[in-house]
């Protein structure tokens, strides 16, 4: 099994494209339509390859958000994924955590999470209350500026720094 990181600036390489497209396709019912990104393409990636299978990967996001009136450096999880056969391995915790170390600099790690399970085993926590105002894209447009309560999948994780302040979110950009 091998790990590689890579930038969105190396991302012409179509073979790993094609591996990327199809393993998030595979992972998320088609949503991503035979994209590598769902909404945007993430800064940077980090994947695991079994052979010349792609059998793992996660994006990141680097950002400043708002929370009331402290401004905080994130880095925002994007399609973590495993794919069927190398389940419940370690892999998808391996990569959170070594997306997190990549990500030192930044005060905590967000991620949307329905299935919660990977998350609260490795660290992240619901918030007790998560209003967040977001840039909506619906169908690769940017769609309007919305407000959600998202505390049933906004999950955090401290990386350093000072303890998450209360206060309404503001993502300063879109949903990842
Ligand atoms: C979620 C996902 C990435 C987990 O990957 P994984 O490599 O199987 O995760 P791990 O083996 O590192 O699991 C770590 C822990 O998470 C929990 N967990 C993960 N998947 C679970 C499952 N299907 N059922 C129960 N617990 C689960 C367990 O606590 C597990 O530890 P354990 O195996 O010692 O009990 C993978 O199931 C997946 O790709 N799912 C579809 C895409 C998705 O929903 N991604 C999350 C987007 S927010």
């Amino acid at each position: 099994m091998k790990l590689t990181a890579h930038s969105a600036a190396e991302s012409a390489d179509s073979v790993r494209n094609v591996a990327i497209a199809d393993l998030l396709d595979t992972c998320f019912d088609s949503v991503h339509g035979g994209r590598t990104y769902y909404k945007q393409v993430p800064h940077e990636r980090l994947l695991v390859w079994s052979g010349r299978d792609l059998i793992g990967h996660v994006g990141m996001d680097y950002r400043m958000v708002r929370v009331g009136e402290a401004i905080l450096p994130i880095l925002g999880i994007i399609d973590l994924c495993v794919a069927p056969p190398a389940r419940r391995q370690g892999i998808g915790a391996a990569l959170l955590q070594r997306a997190e170390e990549r990500a030192k600099a930044q005060s905590f790690a967000l991620a949307m999470a329905d299935d919660q399970r990977l998350y609260h085993g490795t660290g992240y926590s619901l918030l007790p209350a998560a209003s967040v105002t977001f840039l909506a894209i619906d169908e690769l447009r940017s769609h309007s500026v919305i407000r959600r309560d998202l505390s049933d999948i906004f999950m955090v994780k401290q990386l350093g720094g000072d303890a998450w302040p209360d206060g309404q979110i503001d993502l300063l950009g879109y949903l990842f």
